[in-house]
């Protein structure tokens, strides 16, 4: 896959790991970082030799500190702004890919950064791993599904909680509130997501991508609807 400058693409053991790589400016989210992610989620979506995506931030400090407040400054118009949303709409690539796709956690996970980790399947947190939503004291709201994808995992409470008053989590609260399945040590992290992945790799790629399917798609309907789906999904999987 072509050179990328502020993603790591690489494939291992039918595993996909992209690595956010801009760790001087703690992994910010930038345009750059946006177009590559949207390149590579794409591969990674199409590539059938990938059976899990592992999603981790390089350096010691972040996984990502949010969206690039050098770029924030100077914002194209809504206009503009949309219609590259529509054009590159990475965060509709994130939330749709049928494989899944794991997070693995460490230091400062801020706006985008927590939005990325929401459109994970499984995230796994290292101890110094600290979480904040950051947003309003930009005056703006999140702008990458935060507003929805949030509450769905922690519920409304401490969503609301940590948007509208910004404090800030540490890893050990983020557990409690299940914003994050495991905390492990730092030195434990890439190898306890390595585990999980490769315990579901194990299985066929098409039960898992209607076992996820069944599952996410499920929780945004009624018990009914979701019941339906999941008799669909299994009878797909008969034939
Ligand atoms: N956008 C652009 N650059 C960022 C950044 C961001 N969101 N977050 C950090 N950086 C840069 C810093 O400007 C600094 O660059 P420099 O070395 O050229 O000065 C570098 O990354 C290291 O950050 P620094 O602030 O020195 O690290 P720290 O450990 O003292 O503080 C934070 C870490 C996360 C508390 C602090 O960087 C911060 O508050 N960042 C902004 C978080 C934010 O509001 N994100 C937007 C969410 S919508």
């Amino acid at each position: 896959m072509g050179d990328f400058e502020v993603i790591i693409y690489e494939k291992k053991d039918n595993k996909g790991y992209i690595t956010l790589n801009r760790p001087k400016f703690l992994n910010a989210y930038n345009i750059k970082m946006r177009d590559e992610l949207y390149y590579v989620l794409a591969a990674v979506r199409d590539d059938p030799e990938v059976k899990v995506v592992i999603l981790k931030g390089a350096g010691e400090k972040a996984f990502c500190a949010g969206a690039d407040l050098t770029e924030f400054l100077t914002a194209p118009s809504p206009v503009i702004a949309r219609q590259v949303r529509f054009e590159r709409d990475v965060w509709g690539i994130f939330l749709n890919i049928r494989k899944p796709m794991i997070a693995a956690l460490h230091g400062y996970v801020l706006g985008s950064g927590i939005e990325m980790a929401m459109c994970c399947d499984i995230r796994i947190a290292s101890e110094d791993a600290q979480f904040g939503v950051p947003e309003m004291g930009l005056g703006i709201i999140p702008a990458a599904g935060g507003s929805q994808t949030i509450p769905r995992v922690v519920g409304r409470g401490y969503a609301l909680e940590m948007l509208l008053s910004g404090r800030w989590i540490k890893a050990d609260e983020a557990e409690r509130i299940k914003m994050v399945n495991h905390v492990v040590p730092r030195t434990e992290l890439l190898p306890t997501v390595e585990r999980i992945a490769d315990s579901i790799k194990t299985f066929d790629h098409m039960t898992i991508s209607y076992a996820k399917q069944a599952v996410v798609n499920g929780l945004d309907m009624t018990l009914s609807q979701g019941l339906e789906l999941e008799a669909k999904l299994g009878k797909f999987l008969l034939n």
